[in-house]
């Protein structure tokens, strides 16, 4: 969960330029939140997302991720937390390295450790192949090119890609920051992680001992049941996995043909809904924010103006989500690309 509190952010203070970008901001977000954001120009979209993930500080406020304030984090440090995604398709990705360094890169996120070519192993190569190939844009055959080479559309789903497939901690880790990101209930947190861990390791272990045992297995179908049994103790232990990066897309598909931006955004749907990520997508397309996602937020001079979610947000028309826009924000309004979607 993230909770956003109160937050205020003012461009040049004291000068004539001074401008209030965000006004006294509320927002939580729910953990697997696919909300969708729209406002006129200048309403403020960019800057909430800038200062979810660090690259602006706000004057005021909190950020809370799962109860911890991350504020005072650096942008470098709040990295493994969240995955930027811009409008530009230049700014996600290396354009001198190749698409399988770039993969590497991200998959390596906050770790301190140098990235070679050679230290990309066969088995992360077919990771990121596979990776590839659920994009289905033919990007697997490509691996060793330079993503500068890439058209736009290519590069921003690799963008995307990139943006949710940082390193996955181990088991350790993931119990130690589930208990760290429950400050309020640490002990019972603690009790919690603990007991399924030991429940779900001992399952797996009594499960391998009788996968071995079985004389009607080859030693191929046992490794494969093995395989499959730790799986299934994986995917148990991974639901506690507090660290998945939030997703936050700024007009990503804005700078594509309307057939790539269809793909790209079918893909980001894909992966948000397959990782369960919480997701925030600025759009100005009114069609867009109204097919993807479970919410729908708009903004207007720093303010969230309208909220709507669930079946109220799936059953919205462009003419309601209009009319709501006017009646909340006074004389403010959409542009007209935001308007023909
Ligand atoms: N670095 C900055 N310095 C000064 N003013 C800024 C800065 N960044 C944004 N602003 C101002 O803050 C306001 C909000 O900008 P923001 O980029 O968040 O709008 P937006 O809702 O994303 O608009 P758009 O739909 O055009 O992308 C605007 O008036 C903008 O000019
Ligand atoms: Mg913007």
């Amino acid at each position: 969960m993230i909770e956003i509190k109160r937050i205020t952010k003012t461009f040049n203070p004291g000068t004539i330029n001074e401008h209030k970008a965000i006004d006294n901001l509320n927002l939580v977000l729910n953990d697997g939140d696919f909300i969708t954001v729209i406002g006129s120009n200048g309403a403020g979209k960019s800057t909430l997302l800038n200062i979810i993930s660090g690259s602006i500080r706000a004057d005021q406020g909190f950020i809370l991720l799962n109860g911890v304030d991350v504020a005072g984090l650096r942008e470098h440090k709040r990295a493994p937390y969240f995955g930027h995604v811009f409008q530009d398709p230049m700014k996600g990705t290396a354009t001198d390295m190749t698409v399988i360094e770039n993969l590497a890169l991200a998959k390596g996120r906050g770790k301190r450790r140098s990235l070679f070519r050679w230290s990309i192993s066969k088995k992360d190569t077919k990771f990121y192949e596979e990776q590839l190939k659920s994009l289905g844009l033919g990007l697997e055959s490509r691996l060793y090119q330079k993503v500068g080479l890439l058209s736009g559309g290519q590069r921003q789903a690799i963008t995307l890609l990139m943006a949710t497939i940082a390193q996955k901690p181990s088991h350790n880790q993931i119990r130690k920051d589930y208990v760290k990101f429950n400050p309020n209930r640490r002990e019972e947190a603690k009790k919690e992680v603990e007991s399924v861990y030991h429940k779900e390791l001992k399952k797996y272990k009594e499960a391998k001992k009788l996968i071995f045992k079985d004389n009607s297995l080859s030693l191929a179908e046992k490794i494969a049941k093995r395989k499959e049994a730790y799986a299934q103790f994986d995917e148990q232990i991974r639901k506690y996995d507090v660290t998945k990066p939030v997703l936050l897309l700024d007009e990503h598909t804005a700078a594509l043909d309307p057939k790539t931006a269809a793909k790209v955004l079918e893909i980001t749907d894909k992966i948000v809904k397959e990782q369960h990520l919480t997701t925030i997508m600025i759009t100005h397309n009114m069609n867009d924010a109204i097919k993807y996602g479970n919410r729908l937020i708009m903004m207007s001079n720093g303010k969230i103006a309208v909220d709507v979610s669930g079946k109220k947000k799936q059953d919205l028309t462009i003419t309601e989500l209009l009319n709501m826009f006017s009646s909340a924000s006074g004389n403010d309004t959409l542009s007209d690309s935001a308007i023909l979607g």
